[in-house]
């Protein structure tokens, strides 16, 4: 099989299941070896959240605390995320997360030290495509939230520039379907921010374009 070949091409197509919905495609991707980067972390963080949400959330990839838990967007930036969303009048509970690499990728100094996050390469993020693109296929959205260059890069692209597009409403063609997205800068990046109010202040506002543009 073309995954099990560490030089050639990764992807997870081939475990992909035949049939089923979010659930099936949640168990399959527990098993996932697309790529190389289950190797090293905890489990796959598969998406999470209303499988009929109108608004869809794709994010990097999981975190620290999303690889040990298994949820997308249970740590920091998940916590200011939600925050950011209730400010937006949206409700994080009417929302689907999930991300455009499924396993955590991470450098650490020695064992025992601290996990430190480490971008996805382009190669990796198109071997966990097809997840997202059947997640986008199940859940149906009305509107996409794009939060960060990855994501961005992921759904739209490598040309993609979050600082270009961000706070408008898009309409792009996505796997085949046409798709309405709002991109905006990844919560990590507002806690990484020199000035982080400003920077949260940012998200909120590109989450209201989302907000209104859902109705
Ligand atoms: N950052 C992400 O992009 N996704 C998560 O799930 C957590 C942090
Ligand atoms: Fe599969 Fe994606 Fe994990 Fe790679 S990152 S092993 S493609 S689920």
């Amino acid at each position: 099989m073309a995954a099990q070949d560490p030089e050639d091409a990764y992807t997870a197509e081939p475990f992909l299941p035949d049939r089923g919905g979010l659930d099936a495609l949640r168990k399959a991707a527990a098993e996932c070896r697309g790529c190389p980067l289950h190797r090293d972390a905890t489990q796959t963080v598969f998406g999470a959240g209303d499988p009929h949400a109108s608004l869809m959330l794709v994010g990097e990839q999981p975190g620290d605390q999303e690889d040990r838990r298994g949820k997308p967007f249970v740590g920091p930036a998940g916590k200011l995320l939600d925050r950011a969303l209730e400010e937006a009048g949206i409700d994080p509970s009417d929302t689907y997360v999930t991300n455009a690499v499924k396993h955590f990728k991470f450098t650490q100094a020695e064992p025992r030290k601290r996990r430190i996050h480490k971008a996805p390469s382009l190669r990796e993020m198109t071997a966990c495509g097809p997840w997202l693109a059947k997640e986008l296929e199940l859940v149906e959205p009305e509107l996409i939230v794009v939060l960060g260059a990855t994501a961005g890069k992921a759904l739209l692209g490598s040309s993609f520039r979050v600082t270009q597009v961000r706070g408008a409403v898009l309409e792009e063609e996505i796997h085949g379907r046409r798709e309405r997205l709002v991109a905006t800068v990844h919560p990590s990046a507002v806690l990484r921010a020199e000035d982080r109010e400003s920077a949260y202040q940012g998200l909120v506002a590109d989450l209201e374009v989302a907000a209104r543009a859902l109705g």
